[in-house]
Formats: structure tokens, C-alpha cells, sequence
């Protein structure tokens, strides 16, 4: 294994945002791992092995000795990090005991039953859009609020309280802000979680979160149930927003693949499952050696940390002999890892894939003109953090045809 390279493991070519830089390809085609440099905003820039290939990304997420690299510190200022409840916390049987209370608000059937009430919060932001247009950042008026309003509605937030919700959920979610904002915005959060686990206590709601207070609330602690909410506001917020807005600016910039997703309901889910594979939103998923281990017969010593890069992963040659570079909603689906995979494989993915598939072909149905209002060149992506997505997308439409 070689010493560290200056690369972050979410690098991109220069001009191609949703392309992996050459050099991720190097570390892929190189038999040999290479330890790179990972940007964070709450742990810094630290030093991990690079897991390139789809092979190696599988074996290592469903690697007992890999652990989530943060435990839990009741001394450390409470962090997205640093919670109870969060499973992104929790290894082995504190995990699986954890995710077990969870799982069964996220089945298909489950999530099946959700699309009504998605369809509504879609069909209020397309309301919402119209009457800010033509011409509107798709980003603040589409992308963002769904998802936040989707998970007000699994945790059962009451309408006067969502402004408030929706406001912290963005300070939580900033990259920008410093760790001391992030510590005193979760300590807002906190604080709003709490009363909404008290009136679910009292009273379970109809929703997820009523669901986990009124089967599991006995075996949970209110710190718990915080954290949970917390967790699932944060975990299933910002990747869905990614992948809307930059869904919709890859799509508009390829219309015959746009007409598929808008034209062809049978040929939806194969196009999202492509679309997911080919933006990957969250870009990495880190991880630390609880133990000395070998991958393809190369040491990784206990105490070093991970990373997996979803991004060169989901275009593995060795996953197809089709070109994986390119967006081809017909194509077969291939396999990827943007859900990442084994004991932490995400929770939400069928919330997830319902949120897409109501939301984009309805976006393209009542806007048919819809089209980027700034050359592609413009479109303000945020290539280097840890999600991946857009800041704004502007777009604009033609009135007439909107109805
Ligand atoms: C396109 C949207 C989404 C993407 C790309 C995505 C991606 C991921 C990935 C890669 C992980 C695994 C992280 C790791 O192993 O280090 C994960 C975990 C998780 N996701 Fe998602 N996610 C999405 C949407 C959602 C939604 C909508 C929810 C729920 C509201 C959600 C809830 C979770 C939870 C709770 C975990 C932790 C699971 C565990 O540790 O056992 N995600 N997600």
C-alpha cells in the first residue's frame, strides 16, 4: 500500500461534476490500495484507504471488523456524530437492536402506503412552483422543502411548527456553518424533539414515529427517540433533496432520457435506479479497522480508518460491459452501492425511491417546457462536500403550457 495522496475521495474531473477525476480511476485500475485524504466538517481532513472498486466496496461494508469510526462520547459535545439513537453510531448488537425497532416503518409495503400522502406534498410544491414562475430556483422551491415534508409527516410535526422545523433542519444540514452553530443548532433540535416525543408519549401519533413510541417507547429513552428523529431528518433530507435537483439537471440536459422518466411510468423506477447510481449523492462512507485485516492480501492496520468511494464504485467496469460513464436510463439496471451495503445499508432507500419516482416524472408532466434558465456550465453544484448536490438551479418554463 502506498502513503498518502493529496485526493479527495470525492474528487471530480475538472468541468464534469458528476464525473470521478482520473486519478480515482487510477487508484481503481492500480491492484495495489492507496491511502487518500478525506475532507469533514465535524472530524477535519484525516488520512483513510481508498476503497475504489465495487468488489472491495461490498466486502469491506459487510466487514464486522470495520466499525463506524465514531462512537458514542457522553463527555464530547453532543454532534450529528455524537448521539444516541443515531444508528450511524452504533456497531453489532446495539446496532441490530436499534435498527430491528426501526425497520418496519420502511418496508415496501409500508413505504407502498406512503405514496398518497408523498403525491400531495408533491403536488403542493409543483403549486408552489407555478405560482413562483415561471422562473424559480428549483432547488429551494422543489428539491428541499419534499423531502423535509415528507419526514414532518413520519414524525408527525404539527403545520404550525414546520417553519421552525424546516429552518433548523437547514442549519443542520449547512456545510458552511461552524461546529460551534452546528452544536447549538442540535441543541434547538434537540430541544423541539423532545416536546414532539413528550405528545407522542402521551398520545402516540398515526405516523412513524408514534409507530416506535407506542411498540419499542417502553425499551427507548427520550434521548433516544430524540436522536432517532434527528437521525432521520438529517439522514433522509439532504441525499433525497441531492438527488432531486441533481436529477433534474442531468435530465434537462439529456431530453430524450427526460421524455423516458416524464412519458413512460414503466420505465420510471429503472431510470431513478440509474439516475441513483450515476450521481451517488452520498459520495463516501467512512469507517475504522477494529482490528488488522487484509483486503485482496493488503494489510489495513487496526485503528486506520476507511473510506468507500461510492462515486468510482458505481462505475466499475467490472460491473458491465455496457460504458458506466455515460447516463443511459434504458440501460439493464447494474448494481451499485449508492445505498451503501451490509449491516448499515440505508433504512429509507424505498422512502427514498418512492419520493423520485412520484416527484420527477410529475415535475416534467406539469412543466413540459421546463428548461435550465443558465448555461449548464452555471448550474452551482457542491462538488466537494461529503453529500453531493446543488446549491441552485434555476429554471424557467413556458406559462401556457404549465397546467
Ligand atoms: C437518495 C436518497 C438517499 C441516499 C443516497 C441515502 C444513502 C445512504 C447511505 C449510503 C447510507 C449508509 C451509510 C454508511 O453505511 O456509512 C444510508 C444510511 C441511512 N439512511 Fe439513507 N439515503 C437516502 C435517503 C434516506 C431516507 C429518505 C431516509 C429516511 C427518512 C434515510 C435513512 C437512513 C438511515 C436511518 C440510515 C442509517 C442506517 C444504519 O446505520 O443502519 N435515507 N443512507
Amino acid at each position: 500500500m502506498t502513503g498518502p495522496k493529496a485526493l479527495p475521495i470525492a474528487a471530480r474531473a475538472a468541468g464534469q461534476p458528476y464525473a470521478p477525476a482520473a486519478e480515482l480511476y487510477e487508484l481503481q485500475a492500480d491492484d495495489r490500495l492507496h491511502r487518500v485524504k478525506v475532507p469533514s466538517p465535524l472530524l477535519g481532513e484525516f488520512d483513510a484507504v481508498a476503497v475504489t472498486r465495487y468488489e472491495d466496496a461490498k466486502s469491506v461494508l459487510n466487514d464486522e471488523r470495520l466499525r463506524m469510526g465514531f462512537s458514542l462520547d457522553p463527555d464530547a459535545p453532543r454532534t450529528m456524530l455524537n448521539q444516541p439513537g443515531n444508528l450511524l453510531n452504533y456497531n453489532g448488537i446495539e446496532h441490530s437492536r436499534l435498527r430491528r425497532m426501526l425497520s418496519g416503518g420502511f418496508t415496501v409495503k409500508r413505504v407502498r402506503g406512503l405514496r398518497p400522502m408523498i403525491e400531495e406534498v408533491v403536488a403542493s410544491r409543483l403549486a408552489a412552483l407555478e405560482e413562483a414562475g415561471p422562473g424559480a430556483d428549483l432547488v429551494q422551491v422543489f428539491s428541499t422543502p419534499i423531502p423535509t415534508m415528507v419526514i414532518c409527516e413520519l414524525l408527525g410535526v404539527p403545520y404550525a411548527d414546520r417553519a421552525g422545523f424546516q429552518r433548523r433542519a437547514q442549519v443542520g444540514l449547512d456545510v458552511n456553518t461552524t461546529r460551534e452553530e452546528q452544536i447549538r443548532n442540535l441543541a434547538e433540535m434537540d430541544a423541539y424533539m423532545a416536546t414532539l416525543i413528550a405528545s407522542h408519549r402521551e398520545s402516540p401519533g398515526d405516523n412513524l414515529l408514534g409507530g416506535v413510541v407506542r411498540d419499542f417507547g417502553h425499551e427507548l429513552t427520550d434521548d433516544e427517540l430524540i436522536g432517532i428523529g434527528n437521525m432521520l431528518l438529517i439522514a433522509g433530507h439532504e441525499t433525497t433533496a441531492s438527488m432531486l435537483s441533481a436529477g433534474a439537471a442531468l435530465l434537462l440536459q439529456n431530453p430524450e432520457q427526460l421524455a423516458v422518466v416524464r412519458d413512460e411510468p414503466d420505465a420510471a423506477a429503472g431510470a431513478i435506479e440509474e439516475l441513483l447510481r450515476y450521481c451517488a449523492p452520498a459520495t463516501t462512507m467512512p469507517r475504522q479497522a477494529a482490528e488488522t485485516f487484509h483486503v485482496r492480501g493488503q494489510e489495513i492496520r487496526e485503528g486506520e480508518k476507511v473510506v468507500v468511494s461510492v462515486l468510482v464504485a458505481n462505475r466499475d467496469h467490472a460491473l458491465s460491459d455496457g460504458d458506466l460513464d455515460t447516463l443511459n436510463v434504458r440501460r439493464e439496471p447494474v448494481s451499485h452501492v449508492t445505498f451503501g451495503y451490509g449491516a448499515h445499508q440505508c433504512l429509507g432507500q424505498q422512502l427514498a425511491r418512492m419520493e423520485l419516482r412520484v416527484a420527477l416524472p410529475a415535475l416534467f408532466n406539469r412543466f413540459p417546457t421546463l428548461a435550465l434558465a443558465v448555461p449548464p456550465e452555471e448550474v452551482d453544484y457542491r462538488t466537494t462536500a461529503l453529500v453531493f448536490g446543488v446549491r441552485r438551479l434555476p429554471v424557467t418554463w413556458t406559462r401556457e403550457e404549465a397546467s
